[in-house]
């Protein structure tokens, strides 16, 4: 079987982890996909600083990299709109797969790469966009694709929870936890994006486009964050038996029995959730993810939803779930043909 050539783009803590995974377990990976995959170069802006990388593989030049046509799979782990946005559309066009980690290009373009995709007959995989290792994107994209979702409820943010928990453990203020998480490397020197919500609102509108085959972008979900709650909030919940999380919640609100009428909502918010709830006791950075669906019923979706190797785990599945496709000569679920549901408003939750 001719090999399946995969280019990556970044090798930062995911990306490292990805590219180490893929050498050290080559011969495991060709027998489960049925055709061996073929590292053929990473991009990187500094090659002096991966010695653990073959220099032949590095590359500065990330467009020549996508454009070439014996690259059957991009796998992009660097993050941020520009110019990655324009990399993945050079290679869904040409019909190449794509893997990808990116929530916030997804939240905001999403619909344009989907229908690159589906134009060209090219997978776009990205288990790896909402919550880290644990299985979510494939369950809701494809195992529950013939079910009605109801609720996707969720800890999506790791930081914040990390402080949150912390918070709750110590009976400390929101400044020195933040503090304290950034000392110990859960928080990012500059933390806005996950106290503030936009990582998880990126993630909630994700996760509604998905669970609801609607589109949702992050300026649709209300949002706000958790620099606002103070150590006096955490001793009133706890003084009546509740915790407080950074909750996604994205809702199918209405509808009649064939889905006519139904309108979707997502908000990013705290929420004082009582002890008994299955989310209260997900502590610390990890996430956890509450659906439920008319049939299937409760689901919880549980694990580490960061970090290098966790989030290579999910880049890893996804780019066998790829390569399998291209060996069977099929492709993966699309995304083009969607309800196109009415959001509610911000603010009307
Ligand atoms: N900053 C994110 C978190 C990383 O804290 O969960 C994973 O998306």
């Amino acid at each position: 079987m001719s090999p399946i050539r995969v280019a990556v783009l970044g090798a930062g803590t995911v990306g490292g982890q990805v590219v180490r995974l893929l050498r050290e377990q080559s011969a495991e990976l060709t027998a489960r996909i049925g055709a061996p995959l073929e590292l053929v170069g990473v991009a990187v802006r500094r090659p002096q600083r991966h010695t653990d990388i073959p220099a032949d593989l590095l590359t500065t030049d990330a467009a020549a990299l996508v454009a070439r046509e014996d690259v059957d799979i991009v796998v992009e782990v660097i993050g941020g709109i520009t110019p990655t946005k324009d990399l993945l559309l050079t290679a869904l066009r040409r019909g190449a797969g794509v893997v990808t980690a990116n929530k916030a290009l997804l939240a905001e373009e999403g619909p344009e790469l989907y229908e690159a995709a589906d134009a060209s007959g090219a997978d776009l995989y990205f288990e790896a966009a909402v919550a880290g290792a644990i299985p979510l994107i494939r369950p809701l994209r494809e195992s529950l694709a013939g079910d009605r979702i109801s609720r996707i409820m969720g800890i999506v943010n790791g930081t914040t929870n990390y402080i949150l928990s912390a918070m709750t453990a110590t009976g400390d203020s929101y400044e020195y936890a933040l503090k304290e998480a950034t000392r110990l490397g859960y928080a990012e020197a500059d933390p806005t994006a996950d106290v503030d919500g936009f990582d998880a609102a990126a993630k909630a509108a994700i996760l509604a486009s998905l669970g609801f085959h609607t589109r949702v972008g992050a300026a649709d979900v209300h949002r706000e964050g958790i620099s606002g709650v103070s150590a006096a909030d955490i001793a009133a919940a706890t003084e009546i038996g509740c915790v407080v999380k950074l909750l996604a919640i994205c809702e199918r609100v209405g509808g009649d029995a064939t889905g006519a009428g139904a309108s979707v909502s997502a908000r990013v918010h705290p929420v004082m959730l009582p002890k008994s709830h299955p989310l209260a006791g997900v502590d610390g950075a990890y996430n956890a993810v509450y659906v439920e669906a008319e049939s299937a019923g409760r689901l919880m979706f549980y694990g580490p939803g960061a970090g290098g190797a966790p989030t290579a785990s999910a880049v890893l599945g996804d780019l066998v779930a790829v390569a399998r496709n291209r060996v069977a000569g099929g492709h993966g679920p699309r995304e083009s043909a969607y309800a196109d549901l009415p959001i509610q408003p911000m603010g009307e939750v």
